[in-house]
């Protein structure tokens, strides 16, 4: 068969670009490995940068998330026995976040592709890619009926992940990695209980991070600072309870809502980047090229951002014949991301007890919260990446 672009991956990043090159007339066919059951079902983070939301209205994939999403104007920073605000309207000229699960995003993305007739071939497996350095690329994989296929194509869209064959498929001299691993993990549970506050508390303590977020007024979303090599067998509903409040505290009348825990899940955290984001005809995007630890939640937006720069430049080639965005595209995406890693590996920093870290350490960390809710160019600074950078002349 043939197609115009080959997505791996159906993905935040896969199913936007298909939708984005649908909407200028591009044909696309997606490959996923996971059936759509799982894809739809698998838990992830739940913020949406405004350029996010702004994404999903022009696509036409907006209409549910504007329905069952919550809107947030801030956040809270507990430290040292206090609270803060940082208000994000009001320090960016408007800007909000919303909370919208990632598999939400996913489920409207794949009914407004499919709502078209969109190719989206779920189950496949063995899949990999040829020819990347000609003009004609291919991608063979076997479909969910055990049939060996090959999509012959003008370019392929790697948006497979960490684990996907896409980046694996570059030869390893033509890539750099840059890399840094956290010694420490997230511990991530959903119960069901009411809301503890009406925004995120992203909370420092010496006992580790906590962060308090949330999924509906009747389930919510919180992690705990945990030893990355730690079994979530360990911990039993009590002692998760135990370890929120100890590092949560009850201040001023204010007390944690518990309730029934209906999932629990260790996530390990690094900073990844790979660059180029392109080895001839095939194009990273999305986790394939770049991981951010989830503090800030700015992965699946970085998702988005990616396949924007790379559906224009397709845009452009497809109008014009010319190549110069897509020969721009890994420049291009690159400085949003080195923003976005700088910004998820600062708020992870600041927030989370270091094994071994000391109190000078702690104390620079409370200076900086301090620094961070006292003045308003540094709260500015906070808020404007948590919103999402403005995208220059996109
Ligand atoms: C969530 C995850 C994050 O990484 C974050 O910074 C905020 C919220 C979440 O899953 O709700």
């Amino acid at each position: 068969m043939r197609t115009q672009v080959a997505i791996i991956g159906a993905g935040p990043a896969g199913l936007l670009l298909s939708q984005l090159l649908h909407l200028q007339g591009i044909e696309s066919i997606v490959l996923e490995s996971r059936s759509r059951d799982a894809i739809e079902g698998t838990i992830k983070a739940g913020i949406l940068e405004q350029g996010t939301i702004d994404l999903m209205n022009a696509i036409g994939a907006g209409e549910r998330m504007m329905k069952e999403g919550f809107v947030h104007e801030g956040i809270r920073l507990r430290f040292d026995g206090r609270e803060e605000r940082i208000d994000f309207p009001e320090l960016t000229g408007g800007r909000k976040v919303m909370i919208y699960a990632q598999h939400e995003v996913i489920k409207d993305l794949v009914q407004v592709r499919l709502d078209t007739g969109a190719d989206i071939r779920f189950e496949v497996s063995e899949v990999s890619v040829h020819e990347l350095g000609g003009t004609r690329p291919q991608v063979r994989f076997r479909d969910r009926d055990g049939v060996l296929r090959r999509i012959d194509c003008d370019f392929i869209a790697g948006c497979d992940g960490t684990q996907g064959v896409s980046r694996p498929s570059i030869p390893a001299g033509e890539l750099s990695i840059y890399e840094r691993l956290y010694p420490f993990g997230w511990f991530g549970i959903l119960c069901k209980a009411p809301p503890s506050s009406d925004e995120l508390i992203y909370a420092h303590h010496e006992r580790g991070f906590v962060l308090v977020s949330t999924r509906s007024p009747e389930v919510q979303r919180m992690y705990f600072q945990c030893d990355p090599t730690d079994k979530v067998e360990n911990w039993s509903d009590d002692r998760i309870w135990a370890e929120f409040n100890a590092r949560l505290g009850s201040r001023d009348g204010w007390k944690l809502q518990e309730g029934p825990i209906f999932h629990k899940v260790i996530v390990g955290m690094r900073s990844q980047v790979v660059e180029p984001m392109r080895y001839g005809r095939l194009f990273l995007a999305g986790d394939a090229a770049h991981v951010v630890p989830p503090t800030g939640a700015k992965g699946l937006n970085l998702a988005a951002a990616d396949v924007r720069v790379l559906a224009r430049a397709l845009t452009h080639y497809y109008a014009t014949g010319r190549t110069d965005l897509l020969d721009g595209y890994s420049d291009t995406a690159l400085k949003r991301i080195w923003k976005a890693q700088r910004f998820s590996w600062w708020m992870t920093s600041m927030l989370h007890t270091f094994p071994g870290a000391d109190a000078f350490q702690r104390r620079v960390q409370i200076a900086e919260l301090d620094y961070v809710t006292g003045s308003r160019a540094a709260a500015t600074a906070l808020a404007e990446n948590y919103v999402g950078l403005p995208f220059d002349g996109l």
